[in-house]
């Protein structure tokens, strides 16, 4: 079990290790409108800030 911390809340998670952050974001939490496209960083539809820095969630881990 891990917690992130999403927009100001802490959120327990859990999720395999090698599943990728866009999914928790999705699945786990609900987050719909982080999208899924390309799934290898090429599109950006996945972009969300993680301490203030732009991260494509389908590579972050
Ligand atoms: S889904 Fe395309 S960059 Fe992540």
């Amino acid at each position: 079990m891990i917690t992130l911390n999403v927009n100001g809340k802490k959120r327990p998670v859990d999720a395999a290790p090698d599943t990728p952050l866009l999914w928790i974001l999705r699945d786990n939490l609900g987050f719909t409108s982080v999208k899924y496209t390309c799934g290898i960083s090429e599109c950006g539809m996945c972009t969300v800030l993680i301490d203030g820095e732009a991260r494509r969630s389908c590579i972050v881990y």
